[in-house]
């Protein structure tokens, strides 16, 4: 007789294999159930990359310097360090840094807060997820760390990440304080997402050495790979489109990303955590969340059995 184990391991065999012949399952693109609390403390794993990334890359130090008790004891990010930034691009994210220390104030005042995750901003990571994007082997690696260009086109795909969030989040939130809470967040994220847009777009020409690829090309790239990897359609756009993806199909300059209308775009919590785990799934933790992401929406994600 068959033992218990044996049997979910054949279990398991047979749906994989089920899976495997169907094809990839269709992504989750749908809304989702959840209360105002969850949903605005699944942004809050959003702010917590965003502080440390920033404040550690500009000022070399993170949450635990600046405001120690927001952490709530989680564990402290893994590999990030002071970026060698220009004084413009140093001061900018310096303040980016501060801002969203005051983000996970607002919101753990707001939702009590959870749980800092464990956060992987080692350059190895962010070189992994460039090689994905341009679909080979950048050698050298690439460094986050290394340049104000490099460390603006690492951080292109994060405040942006807090934008579209946010602007998914809106219409489910119920009471008027989660909502004042987020427009005020959403501003903000925006706000940041369109001066490192306008800071790579001065330079779209440039090529990022020692690669061959310009920064425009490299801003394609890595929404494309966004795109890929969040599913569900067009919802990331780089800073030099055809014109049919640029505003009102008039012109290929793309300094915001937006749909037809020219609204920003929105994303589902599944479709963040897919790209932000650099696995394509919203059950499979990895990239910058190597244990996942916290709180009860992502945690559901990831005890699915
Ligand atoms: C929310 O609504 C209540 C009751 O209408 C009001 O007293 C309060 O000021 C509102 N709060 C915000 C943040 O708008
Ligand atoms: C621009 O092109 C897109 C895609 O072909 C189309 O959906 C959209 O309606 C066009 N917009 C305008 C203003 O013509």
């Amino acid at each position: 007789m068959a033992s218990p184990r044996l049997l979910c391991a054949f279990l398991f065999i047979l749906t994989l294999e089920v899976s495997l012949v169907m094809g990839a399952p269709t992504p989750d693109c749908g809304p989702i159930q959840a209360s105002d609390t969850d949903r605005i403390q699944f942004a809050e794993n959003l702010e917590f990359l965003e502080a440390e990334f920033f404040l550690r890359a500009a000022t070399g130090r993170g949450l635990d310097y600046y405001e120690p008790s927001f952490a709530k004891g989680g564990p402290p990010p893994i590999g990030a360090k002071k970026a060698n930034l220009d004084l413009l691009v140093g001061r900018i994210i310096e303040e980016f840094g501060y801002e969203e220390i005051g983000h996970l104030r607002a919101i753990i005042r707001t939702t009590g807060g959870i749980q800092r995750p464990l956060l992987n901003l080692n350059a190895q990571n962010f070189a992994n997820y460039f090689d994905q994007a341009v679909g080979y082997k950048l050698i050298p690696p690439f460094d986050p760390y290394a340049n104000s260009i490099n460390f603006l086109l690492a951080s292109y795909t994060i405040p942006y990440l807090g934008l579209v969030g946010y602007v998914g989040t809106i219409p489910f939130l119920t009471g008027n304080t989660s909502r004042s809470l987020v427009a005020g967040l959403l501003g903000v994220e925006a706000g940041q997402d369109a001066v490192i847009r306008t800071l790579l777009y001065e330079r779209g020409d440039l090529l990022v050495l020692p690669y061959k690829i310009t920064v425009n090309e490299f801003t394609n790239r890595l929404s494309e790979y966004g795109n890929k990897l969040g599913m569900c359609g067009i919802k990331d756009e780089g800073l030099k489109v055809p014109l049919y993806l640029g505003a009102e199909n008039r012109t290929n300059s793309n300094i915001l990303s937006a749909d037809a209308n020219s609204l920003s775009y929105a994303r589902t919590p599944a479709g963040i955590l897919r790209i932000v785990y650099g696995t394509g799934s919203e059950y499979k933790p990895g990239g910058l969340f190597p244990n996942g992401a916290n709180g009860n929406i992502a945690q559901r994600y990831l005890h699915k059995p």
